[in-house]
């Protein structure tokens, strides 16, 4: 049984991958299995809150309660999150966005020939950066993926996004499994958390996010 910490508390939670189209039929995507995002919902559930879940593609059975929204981009997620937070405590970013989306992507099947294609790419926008760019944000929760250098990339990217608290993983621990291995980074430090399933890592990321949320902080 969960302690009940988020009970009151409404929370935002991107989940998965974008894919971002080249034509009919194909588009850029990534590894992310959305566990981490869904994970995360459930435990948030359990603990009482109020849950809006924005998912990319995954073929996960997202948890009984949660309020879902399907997106394909990350110009759709990012639609998505803006018209959903209002009245929201807490956002917690895992969506594994999409850097770059196709400019031009065809409406037809790009049929092959024998010349080099080139696809122009444009950055996307951040979400988690629009989000903590409102003038009174909800507290917001980063996850940084990375493939080495963990901890130095995680802190400087919590620095630049000036989030309060971020979620770090390597790339070859969590994506598509059902376990994990986090970091979490506030201003007090580096707090590592073993090896575990992902609702287990999720409950003991959110009882870190109720610790620190002030206590006044339902909207
Ligand atoms: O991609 P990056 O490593 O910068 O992601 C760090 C955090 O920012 C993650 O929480 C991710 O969900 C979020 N993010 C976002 N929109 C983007 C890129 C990243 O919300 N376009």
């Amino acid at each position: 049984q969960q302690l009940k910490l988020l009970t009151g508390k409404r929370v935002l939670i991107t989940a998965g991958p974008t894919f971002e189209a080249i034509d009919a039929a194909r588009g850029i995507t990534n590894l992310s299995s959305g566990k981490m995002g869904y994970a995360i919902a459930k435990a948030a559930l359990e603990m009482g809150a109020d849950v809006t879940l924005v998912s990319g593609q995954t073929p996960l059975l997202p948890p009984y309660g949660a309020e879902v929204i399907k997106v394909t981009s990350a110009q759709q997620m990012l639609n998505a999150v803006m018209a959903n937070l209002t009245q929201k405590d807490i956002f917690i970013a895992v969506a594994a966005v999409a850097d770059y989306y196709v400019l031009n992507p065809s409406e037809q099947k790009i049929k092959k020939d024998a010349h080099i294609l080139t696809l122009e790419l444009a950055p996307n926008p951040d979400i988690l950066a629009n989000v903590m760019n409102l003038p009174e944000p909800p507290f917001c929760v980063g996850f940084a993926a990375e493939s080495e250098n963990l901890l130095e990339y995680a802190e400087h990217k919590r620095r630049k996004k000036n989030l309060p608290l971020l979620a770090a993983n390597l790339i070859q621990d969590g994506f598509g499994g059902d376990e994990n291995e986090l970091v979490l980074l506030d201003d007090k430090g580096t707090h590592p958390l073993p090896r575990a399933s992902k609702l287990t890592l999720a409950r003991q990321l959110l009882r870190h996010v109720a610790n620190m949320l002030p206590k006044s902080s339902t909207k």
